[in-house]
């Protein structure tokens, strides 16, 4: 009880620290990066995936990502900056089973290292290289910032903006959107000025957009599929695109990630809400009823056919131990009769 204070407090102070001020540069940065340049080519498995497969050489590149901001003034940096090292990393290998997301970052971690056959901005060298790391420029004798970095005049949005625009224009075919639904501050899950809605959504180019409104556990659901001011815009964005979308309520992906997560939340002890909601799940759990129900009548028919072969096989000993009893009966009547007899 006591512990649990402590903690809440500690984390309440945290995240006042962390919106009064921001980190500076993430210390050994270029290490960091070029690390993960080589870690995602040599050894990582999206590397492996023809459509997220590269070749680059990681000095060169970190060197083209350093010279976007470094010695900069970070209100002077915008996508421009950024243009040689996009050139770099610029391919235009589609991807069909994108998954994007808002608002949601630790569920999207979680989510993805199970359900790896989804493909996120974080599986692409971009995405991976970036992920997490704080930058910007400054008068430090690298031409970094190591103690803070501006909030008003963030060097990091417009890399990103450039990511996860290239990211939606690789999409194709049909790609999923992972939304919160349980966002705080009345804030919609297709939230004004996210990047999903400002940037991605106007790149996509599926033919289909499936939206899994997600719900944090145990907090109260703002907004489900029937009756929402974000799936009321989703719609409105996407048929301006010819996209047609489909919309899941907290989808069995998700709650099942969740339940692995915290089993003994309400949502994950109430077996029913396991619910199979996908239709590949109900053609999974219609595959699993058959071959119950064809289980269950082989099991019923096997028992009757024991049951019947147990009552025959009973009668019949029965008939038999009737048989042997006249016999004895007479072998034992005839002496009593050769007795009586005699
Ligand atoms: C990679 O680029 C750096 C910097 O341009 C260069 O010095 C190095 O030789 C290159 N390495 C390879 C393997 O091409
Ligand atoms: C959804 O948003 C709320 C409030 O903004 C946040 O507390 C919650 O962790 C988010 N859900 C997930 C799964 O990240
Ligand atoms: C780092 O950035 C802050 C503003 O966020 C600025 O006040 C400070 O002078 C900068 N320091 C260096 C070394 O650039």
């Amino acid at each position: 009880m006591c512990r649990h204070l402590v903690v809440y407090i500690l984390l309440v102070l945290a995240s006042l620290y962390r919106s009064t001020h921001s980190a500076g540069t993430t210390p050994g940065i270029k290490e960091v990066f070029i690390g993960r340049c080589w870690q995602y080519q040599s050894i990582s498995e999206h590397n492996k995936l023809p459509e997220l497969k590269v070749n680059i050489n990681c000095t060169k590149l970190w060197l083209a990502f350093y010279d976007s901001f470094a010695f900069k003034d970070p209100c002077t940096v915008g996508v421009d900056d950024y243009k040689t090292f996009f050139d770099m990393l610029h391919t235009s290998r589609k991807i069909k089973n994108a998954l994007f997301w808002s608002g949601l970052h630790d569920l999207v971690t979680d989510f993805t290292f199970i359900n790896d056959d989804y493909i996120v901005l974080e599986d692409t060298l971009t995405g991976y290289l970036l992920n997490n790391l704080n930058w910007c420029g400054g008068t430090d004798a690298d031409g970094l910032n190591s103690t803070s970095c501006s909030k008003t005049c963030n060097v990091m949005t417009p890399a990103w903006t450039l990511a996860s625009s290239e990211f939606a224009k690789r999409s194709t075919e049909t790609a999923k959107v992972l939304l919160n639904a349980t966002r705080a501050n009345n804030k919609d899950a297709y939230a004004d000025g996210s990047f999903f809605r400002t940037v991605e959504m106007p790149e996509l180019q599926v033919d289909k957009l499936v939206v899994y409104l997600a719900s944090s556990i145990g907090k109260e659901v703002r907004e489900r599929c029937a009756d929402s001011i974000s799936m009321e815009n989703i719609r409105a964005d996407a048929e301006a695109k010819n996209i047609q979308v489909e919309c899941i309520d907290q989808p069995s992906l998700v709650l099942n990630v969740y339940c692995l997560k915290y089993p003994k939340a309400k949502e994950c002890v109430n077996k029913d809400n396991f619910r199979s909601d996908s239709n590949a799940d109900k053609e999974e759990a219609r595959k699993w009823m058959i071959v119950g129900i064809v289980f269950c009548t082989l099991f019923v028919v096997f028992s009757l056919t024991a049951l019947i072969a147990w009552i025959l096989k009973h009668k019949q000993s029965k008939h038999r131990t009737a048989v042997q009893m006249t016999k004895s009966g007479e072998v034992i009547a005839n002496p009593q009769t050769i007795n009586n007899n005699v």
